[in-house]
């Protein structure tokens, strides 16, 4: 029997949230915010802290530790130590922290694309150089090009990748071989791994990720791995993440760099809410998984009956669908333009995520099923005035 209700309409409109500050009639599904509200459980903690009411400065207590070490242990086999951890206000701010410290102006940091576009930002904005290598797609899905990738690393002006595990946007969980063989080879070329894992806790039931750090010795000591319970319990404007860093070393350069950017300190709410989702919201998380599968069903079966030359897959991570539209267009940013202007549904462009993504639409599908299908209808509509208007 599901105790929580994921078929609930919530009306963010109104809420200043990003998302949902747009026009009546339209509909987003592009940025990684989901439609439901948080579990009970860390509302009712969150309201006992508001109900404090003197909003001082902050501590990370005990708890904070336990709770993310108890959780890695449990969900995800991986044994933290406390010392390895330190909060940071996001993963972003971590990553971009990171890059800063951890690297030179000038040198490369390699990514592998179509992934997440906020990477390049990171790397961009602070005078770093992105090296690509991009996935391989074919018949069994995405797989990482080894032979590229060995080759890219092996460039000693190339200090730093930044790994997508799970991969944003083609949700996909790499393997414990494809995670060992990353670190061989980064270990190898002396390369620093920055593991973003803050899609972890979204996956296929009965599915689980593979912690990077956890992988090998190797893996472990030349890692930076950055974790939140922000994604899966829909609290990205609550701030609160965490960088694991077993190694001694680089813990000390990574804990100085945040600080330095005055990001290693929580708001008031950031502590609490992280507790309470790893200490309380399992069950929630669960029962959200199962309707996100579901989801995730539906998109793909709707895809297969309505639109033949548009491709899907259920993939194992995240709730972004990542939609093959190649048959269609290569120029994703017009077809998403197009579709918004037309139908009011807001979608994301894959070629941001690189130029691997061009012909791609990236689809959130975090929402109740009434939303879903509305967000289906008008995707299909969209596609066929698009391929009409081509004609
Ligand atoms: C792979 C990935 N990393 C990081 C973020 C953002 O993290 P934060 O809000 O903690 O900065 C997102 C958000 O969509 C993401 O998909």
């Amino acid at each position: 029997m599901a105790r929580y209700n994921f078929d609930e309409v919530i009306d963010r409109r109104k809420t200043d949230s990003l998302k949902w500050d747009i026009p009546e009639g339209q509909l987003p599904m592009w940025v990684a915010d989901m439609d439901f509200k948080t579990a009970p459980e860390i509302m009712d903690a969150i309201k006992e802290k508001a109900d404090e009411g003197a909003f001082g400065y902050t501590i990370v207590p005990d708890r904070w530790y336990d709770a993310y070490k108890k959780w890695w242990k449990e969900r995800h086999d991986f044994t933290i130590e406390s010392e390895w951890l330190m909060f940071c206000t996001g993963v972003i701010p971590a990553l971009s922290s990171i890059v800063r410290k951890m690297t030179t102006v000038g040198e490369k940091i390699l990514v592998q694309t179509p992934v997440y576009n906020i990477f390049f930002n990171s790397i961009v904005n602070n005078g770093r150089y992105i090296v690509e290598n991009s996935l391989l797609n074919d018949e069994n899905g995405y797989h990482i090009n080894f032979e590229e990738l060995e080759r890219k690393l092996s460039d000693t002006q190339t200090t730093m990748m930044i790994l997508c595990n799970p991969h944003n946007p083609v949700g996909k969980i790499w393997s414990k071989e494809e995670l060992e063989r990353i670190g061989e080879l980064c270990y190898k070329y002396g390369v620093i791994v920055v593991s973003d894992e803050i899609h972890c806790d979204i996956t296929t039931p009965g599915k689980g990720y593979i912690p990077f750090a956890s992988v090998s010795n190797k893996c472990r000591d030349i890692s930076i791995s950055c974790v939140a319970p922000t994604k899966a319990f829909n609290m990205a404007g609550l701030q609160t993440s965490a960088i694991i860093v077993p190694n001694e070393r680089m813990r000390a350069k990574v804990d100085r760099g945040i600080n330095t950017d005055e990001v290693a300190e929580p708001n008031y709410f950031a502590i609490q809410a992280a507790v309470a989702a790893f200490t309380k919201g399992g069950e929630w998380l669960d029962e959200l998984r199962t309707y996100i599968y579901e989801n995730k069903m539906t998109v793909k079966k709707y895809i297969d009956e309505n639109l033949k030359d548009v491709k899907t897959e259920v993939t194992d991570a995240t709730y972004l669908m990542w939609i093959d539209c190649r048959n269609i267009t290569d120029d994703s940013k017009r077809l998403a333009a197009f579709i918004r202007k037309n139908t009011g549904l807001y979608v994301s462009a894959g070629g941001q995520y690189g130029k691997a993504g061009e012909g791609y639409i990236r689809m959130n599908v975090a929402c109740c099923r009434e939303v879903l299908n509305d967000g289906l209808e008008r995707f299909k509509n969209g596609i066929n005035m698009y391929r009409k208007r081509q004609n």
